[in-house]
């Protein structure tokens, strides 16, 4: 089995961050959304990974994952030129993926369930296709399935009128049968080869498509309030206590967790916490700050306001800021 992981997309409603770096390639507790996704096809003992992108994203993507090496999997890039949706993601990664069954991951959703059962269902159970669902108070926003003994029966992409609350996660396991709907499928009404398209013509031509519920963190990281939001929850699980690498220089501060301080960090006379991540190399001092997102190599100096819900970029320079209090004439 193989695995295939999408990041072509443009990551707008992230912008301006995105504008430089794939949105893949974001941190949440520190660590890149991509490498969680490669860390779960390698816990299935997956060691081939195909990871879409647009060309354009090239030089980000393969600085931080190389070929793979540091994951023990062998990594090939696939290139979609155009964002024409998941299905035809999946259309350019054929001849990558052969004959072979596939796990795909959309490489911005964080879902904590393994993909033990994905994958089982489409190599021993004699699935098609087996899908991730979990129930949502927003199902405007995903696709729906409605199901029935066991079995997928419907799928519509963001509908207006809901069938049911249950959602299709961004982790899916095939086989080749998917490479013929995706060819047959046309365009959704926003331009997209839709992959709730594609699943519904294997459940049209008879190819048993199977599911599992999970009850466990997901998320779409799709806007700044839900990378915020992710990276609460990761820290939670993870960093309840609180993490400093062993590089890092505290001095004069407090620390509140759950908080991730990364490595060669520098912090000083500043209150961090809680729910804050700070990447590496980066220089905080006479700040307080808390449930933010601080990237790689920023420096933070003098600020007079607590930075709270907040994502601040790779490499950003902030010293000196005092804001202006309504009606005190400074
Ligand atoms: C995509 C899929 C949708 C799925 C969602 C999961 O939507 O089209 O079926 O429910 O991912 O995050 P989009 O990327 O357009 O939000």
């Amino acid at each position: 089995m193989k695995g295939l992981i999408l990041c072509a997309g443009k990551g707008t409603r992230l912008h301006p961050i995105t504008l430089k770096h794939s949105k893949t390639l974001m941190p949440v507790a520190n660590i890149p959304m991509l490498q969680t996704c490669m860390e779960k096809l390698v816990e299935q003992g997956i060691a081939e990974i195909g990871i879409c992108i647009h060309p354009s994203q090239e030089a980000d993507i393969r600085e931080r994952i190389g070929n793979g090496e540091s994951l023990g999997v062998t990594v090939t890039y696939i290139y979609q030129n155009e964002a024409k949706g998941i299905s035809d993601a999946v259309k350019q990664a054929q001849p990558y993926i052969g004959e072979d069954a596939f796990l795909l991951l959309l490489g911005d959703n964080l879902i904590a369930e393994p993909l033990t059962e994905l994958k089982a269902d489409v190599e021993e159970r004699g699935s098609h296709g087996s899908l991730l669902l979990a129930e949502v108070e927003n199902p405007q926003d995903y696709g729906i399935a409605e199901v029935l003994d066991g079995r997928i029966a419907g799928l519509e992409e963001k509908p207006r009128n809901p069938k049911s609350n249950l959602a299709v996660l961004g982790a899916y396991a095939f086989n080749r049968s998917i490479f013929k709907a995706v060819r047959d499928i046309t365009p959704s009404a926003r331009g997209e080869y839709e992959i709730t398209d594609a699943i519904q013509w294997l459940v049209d031509h008879n190819f048993p498509v199977t599911y599992h519920i999970t009850e466990k963190l997901n998320m779409d990281v799709g806007t700044v309030d839900r990378w915020l939001e992710a990276n609460r929850r990761t820290l939670d699980q993870t960093h309840g206590g609180g993490t400093i690498h062993e590089t890092a220089i505290v001095n004069n501060c407090t620390i509140i967790a759950p908080v991730i301080i990364g490595q060669g960090c520098v912090l000083k006379d500043s209150v961090i916490g809680p729910y804050v991540s700070i990447g590496t190399d980066s220089h905080i001092e006479d700040c307080r700050i808390e449930n933010s997102i601080i990237l790689n190599e920023v420096h933070l100096k003098h600020i007079s306001y607590t930075l709270k819900d907040t994502v601040i970029g790779f490499g950003s320079v902030m010293a000196g800021i005092h804001p202006r209090v309504e009606g005190s004439g400074q």
